[in-house]
Order: C-alpha cells, then structure tokens, then sequence
C-alpha cells in the first residue's frame, strides 16, 4: 500500500494550516495537469498575441493556469498573496498565514511540441496585515516548504517541507497522490550535464572551460566521458538530477549580465528541493537560498545538481 499525500503530511511536525495549503496546492497541480493533458483536445495550445512582464510571449495555457492559482476559494483562507511569473505584482487575497510564488506552466515553450512541462510553487510565512511586495522579497532560505509538479509521462508532486524531498505520483483513476518516492537523494559525483549549448558563445570563460572539460572526454583532463540532457523545462531536468545525478546550468552570461531563471519561482524553490535532497544551488558561486531578493522578477544565474561538479564551477569562477 503507498502511502497518499494526506497521510504523509498529517505525519509531518508543521502546522495544520501549512498541510491543508499543500494539499490544496497538490489539487491546483491535479487541475492544471488535466488541462495540460487536454490541451489540444480543449484547444488550448498555441501563443497568445500578448506579453507577460518579462517581455515573454505568453502561451494559452500560462495564462490559464495561471487563472487556476488565483481562484480564492482554493486555499481555504491561508493564502494572503499570491505571486506568480505571470502577474507584474503581488496579488492580495483576504487573508491568511501564507504567502504562495508560484510558476504555473513552466517549460511552456514544450506544450505545443508535446514536451514536459511543470508547475513549481514556494511557501513563505506572511506577516500580519496587508502585504506590500516587501514582505515577499524574503530570501528562500526562509521557504516553509516548496516543490513542483512535472507532468510528464507520469504526473509526479515533489516536496519538501525541509526534512528531505518526497515523490508523489498521481493516480489517474482515484485522483490521488501516492508516495512512490520517499526520500530522493542526489549522488555527490556524476557524469551527466544540462545547458543549453546554443549559448556556449555567451558564456563566462568558467563555464565554458568547465563545459569544455566535460566534452573533451576520456582524453581530456577529467579522464572521462560525459553525457548530456536537456529538456528546455527546469523542472524535467531538476526531476532528472533528483532521480540520478547531473548538474543543471543556466548561468549569467554576457548578452545581458544576467542569468534567465527567476529567483523567487524557480532558483529558490528549486535550490530548496536540491539542498534537501544533498545536492548543491548557487548562482556559480554563492548559494541560491541566501540571496536576499530585491524584486519580484529578478533573475540569477543558476548552477544546481550533484555536489562535486557544482563546487569544481564554482572553484573555476573563483580561480
Ligand atoms: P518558463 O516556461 O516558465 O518561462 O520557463 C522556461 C525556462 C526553464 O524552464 C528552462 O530551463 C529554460 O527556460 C529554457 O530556456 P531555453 O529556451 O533558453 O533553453
Ligand atoms: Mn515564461
Ligand atoms: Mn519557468
Ligand atoms: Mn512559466
């Protein structure tokens, strides 16, 4: 018998209200999975002739998972700000113990080709009163608990409420999440790296000796050959590095100075379900979860996965 999420988490020393907002985020993740799994169907793949704050062109179904996040009534009172990758600014609920940052649909470059795709969330404590977007900007060492859902050839809910990272699968017929994996772990050494290669001009000379380095293989100087992955979804690629190893890049590089990924909606939750499963996330040199925020959108390099290879970039930034 696996074990489902609601005992899982009535096991777990956090408080009642933070269990109930996970559940209800693991419902909001079942929904927006439905409407991914039946998006041609449903008409719902393709653009929008519209922008998100990040200058992105937005996809039908981010603005509609988007609009899943935002129905109130889902959380029961414990949410009072909701902030999201789509939305320019925090979004005010009435009420509650939480603040919910959220990145809806993420990978939406691969719902039109069929390609992974995932929800990813982070839960911060609220301060009492209305919420400016201050009280966001708290660093993700602070995160209560955090997580992602993949819907992928199997919908799977990651978590980590800060005592390791658990797996979730969803069961089609009953709608239930069942622990598959109890506790996911990440090999200090590998052999397996994901960047987006296209970029290799852009990059810092550190990245490109480290990456350089790996496709030199057996002969070169780390005497062995290396493989590569990538999904152009975090999520399906952090999903890979938590089940077997690898290191996952999206650094800084010169077009703009900046990293692409967000750091309050996917480097610090993501950096949070990587630290807790042993693994290592820094922005190429300085972990994820100490960055103190300064808005909303902001963007930061990001180097995650297996430890061993995530110091030697950060020693190559360094040298
Ligand atoms: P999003 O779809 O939420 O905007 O995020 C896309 C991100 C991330 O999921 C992925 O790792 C990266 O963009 C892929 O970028 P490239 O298209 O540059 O490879
Ligand atoms: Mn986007
Ligand atoms: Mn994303
Ligand atoms: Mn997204």
């Amino acid at each position: 018998m696996l074990t489902p999420l609601s005992r899982f988490l009535a096991e777990q020393p956090a408080p009642e209200s933070l269990r109930q907002l996970i559940l209800a985020v693991a419902d909001a993740c079942r929904d927006i999975g439905h409407a991914v799994n039946t998006s041609a169907i449903e008409g719902l793949t393709g653009a929008l002739e519209q922008e998100n704050v990040q200058g992105e062109m937005q996809k039908k179904l981010d603005v509609i998972a988007n609009d899943m996040m935002l129905e109130a009534r889902r959380w029961g009172g414990h949410v009072s700000a909701l902030v999201s990758e789509e939305m320019e600014e925090i979004y005010p609920l009435i009420s509650g113990e939480y603040l919910l940052v959220f990145d809806p649909i993420d990978g939406s470059s691969n719902v039109d080709v069929n390609g992974v795709v995932g929800t990813i969330f982070s839960v911060l404590k609220a301060p009492e009163g209305p919420i400016a977007e201050a009280d966001v900007l708290q660093p993700g060492r602070r995160q209560l608990a955090a997580g992602y859902a993949i819907y992928g050839p199997q919908t799977t809910l990651v978590l980590t409420l800060g005592a390791g990272v658990s797996a979730f699968s969803l069961d089609q017929k009953t709608g239930d999440w069942l622990m598959t994996t109890p506790r996911m772990t990440i090999p200090a050494s590998t052999r397996e790296f994901a960047i987006n290669m296209s970029n290799h001009r852009h990059w810092m000379p550190s990245v490109r000796r480290y990456i350089d380095e790996c496709l030199a293989g057996k002969t070169g100087v780390r005497g062995a050959d290396f493989n590569m992955r990538w999904l152009a979804s975090m999520v399906g690629d952090v999903h890979r590095v938590l089940t077997r190893g690898g290191i996952f890049m999206y650094p800084v590089d010169s077009r703009k100075g900046i990293g692409k990924l967000r750091l309050m909606y996917e480097a610090n939750p993501i950096a949070f379900l990587i630290e807790q499963a042993g693994g290592l996330a820094t922005d190429g040199v300085n972990p994820i979860l100490d960055i103190q925020p300064d808005d909303l959108h902001q963007r930061v390099g990001v180097v995650l996965g297996s430890r061993e290879e995530v110091e030697r970039v950060a020693d190559y930034h360094k040298a």
